[in-house]
């Protein structure tokens, strides 16, 4: 066995192109709802990690979505920017405007092509989803040049229309083709055989990119997705820590991981992600869409790279390789090392968050620094993942502005019933009051928010958990409430869990009241 090898000379064809769509298929799971910045700093963080393209989202679906691809389009470097477009007309010219403005854009067309999908989704026959594939890329191809068609559940369709389908659009001119695992149902030899059957029966498809898009309904989706990539594909679509619809797609961190560490054996595909950004590039998407890593997930959980029983922890002092087959330096978790004390000023603070690859405009960095006094002042020390939840939780608190707790308070009630008191402020500046018990504190806290500001949730998930450890550590609550019949996520930070609770329930009603306000278009069974 090798371990900790490094890349050997690369050979151009083998190269994996990375497709990244958590802002995409990743922000479809329920309770995520980011704001344009929140999008756009992921965005650049993607664009850090070195993925190639950033599927940004389906423009169509919202005016948000739309807002959200345009601004990733013009603003993130180097890297192409894809929009996801239904095989129809208004789907394909407004996701071809939205990424209009990139420096190179995709539009990512799709219909279904199984039975199933057919008859019971699209209501169509063979002939006219054909037709709609193939008028869908040419339409694509008139507005843009980096056109990629997709078969979705193509795994479970028949491959002589799925090789009739692809045939038809490749003539058209689409420049990628993706063959999704839309309900991760497929197997890696299985899978093998699918696409190698493909390249028999549509031999053009030796001409184009073949891409992979594995879902993890049965955990197989890295798997698949590497099995896929061993027949010839050479773009893996994946999303940071593996989210994505239902059990999510690929995990981004895992395929790059794999490709670093087993590169002897992969055939020599390599890709050109740059590992070291994998953490940050978790952290942040583990905050902003209020989606906690498991522990013990593979490359980005906490439990990762530690070796907490004692035979491993022997072993590893001795010598690392004993256990450890990826070292914490090549996913970026040796930053960890930075610590800022209360005394340390603005200065500090700047080269901190710029060694974490965070550069903040002055008025930016004057509200971080206005946090960071709050909160070094209660607890004395940050480390680097305090300043990072500080950080993200200060872009969140920028992004849903909407509503603000002034203060929160508790008096009154009983031990088994207590009361909580808020004062909420609205973006207009308006502050409201509300009182009430419940039957703990956080009941307590979230009545009273509702009756400050006229909401009605329902707690479905709720969690605290602590950002460093230690008894001075910050707290991150994190709640998915059902409002108005949807699911709602907010996310807090703060030395109080009972503050960070509170911040967190407001931010699930503001992000109900932003999405009433910019209704969904049905994105027809995505
Ligand atoms: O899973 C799927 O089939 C998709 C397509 C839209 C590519 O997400
Ligand atoms: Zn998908």
């Amino acid at each position: 066995m090798t371990t900790h090898s490094n890349p050997t000379p690369h050979d151009p064809d083998k190269r994996v192109t990375f497709f990244d769509t958590t802002l995409r298929d990743g922000e479809q799971s329920p309770g995520i709802h980011l704001t344009t910045r929140e999008k756009v700093e992921i965005a650049q963080q993607l664009a850090r990690l070195g993925v190639d393209v950033i599927e940004a989202g389906f423009p169509i679906t919202s005016p948000g979505d739309f807002e959200g691809v345009q601004t990733i389009a013009r603003e993130v470097e180097g890297v192409t920017v894809a929009g996801l477009a239904r095989a129809r007309e208004r789907d394909v010219t407004t996701a071809g405007e939205a990424v209009s403005v990139a420096e190179r854009g995709r539009i990512h067309t799709f219909i279904a092509t199984s039975d199933i999908h057919l008859e019971h989704k699209l209501r169509m026959d063979r002939a006219q989803v054909l037709a709609a594939a193939v008028d869908a890329v040419r339409l694509a191809r008139s507005m843009v040049d980096d056109v990629e068609f997709s078969c979705e559940d193509s795994t479970r369709s028949d491959p002589a229309f799925v090789a009739e389908v692809i045939r038809g659009a490749i003539e058209e001119g689409a420049t990628t083709i993706n063959l999704p695992d839309t309900v991760g149902y497929t197997m890696p030899a299985e899978f093998q055989a699918f696409l190698i059957g493909l390249y028999e029966r549509c031999p053009s498809l030796g001409d184009v990119t073949v891409s992979v898009h594995c879902h993890d309904d049965l955990g197989l989706a890295v798997a698949n997705s590497l099995a896929g990539l061993h027949v010839g594909a050479r773009q893996v679509e994946c999303c940071v820590n593996g989210i994505g619809e239902r059990a999510g797609n690929a995990s981004l961190e895992e395929v790059a991981m794999i490709l670093r560490t087993r590169a002897e054996d992969v055939g020599g595909l390599w890709c050109g992600i740059d590992t070291t950004e994998i953490t940050r590039a978790s952290r942040l998407v583990s905050r902003l869409t209020g989606y906690a890593v498991q522990p013990n997930k593979a490359v980005v959980g906490r439990n990762a790279f530690a070796h907490e029983a004692g035979i491993h922890q022997h072993g590893v002092l001795s010598n690392p390789l004993t256990y450890e087959i990826m070292d914490a330096t090549s996913v970026g978790l040796a930053q960890s090392a930075i610590v800022l004390g209360k005394h340390s000023g603005r200065h500090a603070l700047r080269h901190a968050l710029e060694e974490l690859g965070y550069e903040l405009d002055p008025e930016a960095l004057d509200h971080v620094f206005v946090r960071f006094k709050e909160v070094a002042d209660r607890k004395g020390r940050l480390s680097a993942a305090d300043l990072e939840a500080l950080l993200s939780d200060e872009m969140r608190a920028e992004a849903t502005a909407g509503l603000v707790l002034v203060e929160l308070s508790f008096s009154g009630g009983t031990e088994q019933s207590p009361a909580a008191r808020v004062v909420v402020r609205d973006d207009g500046g308006a502050r409201s009051e509300g009182s009430a018990s419940g039957d703990g504190p956080v009941d307590a806290l979230m009545k009273a928010i509702d009756a400050a500001v006229g909401s009605s949730g329902r707690l479905l998930e709720y969690s605290v958990s602590a950002v460093t450890s230690g008894k001075d550590a910050l707290g991150e609550a994190r709640v998915a409430c059902e409002i108005g019949g949807r699911t709602f996520a907010g996310q807090g930070v703060s030395t109080d869990v009972l503050e960070a609770s509170a911040v967190a329930y407001l931010r699930a009603v503001d992000a109900s009241r932003h999405a009433e306000a910019g209704e969904r278009v049905a994105a027809g069974g995505v």
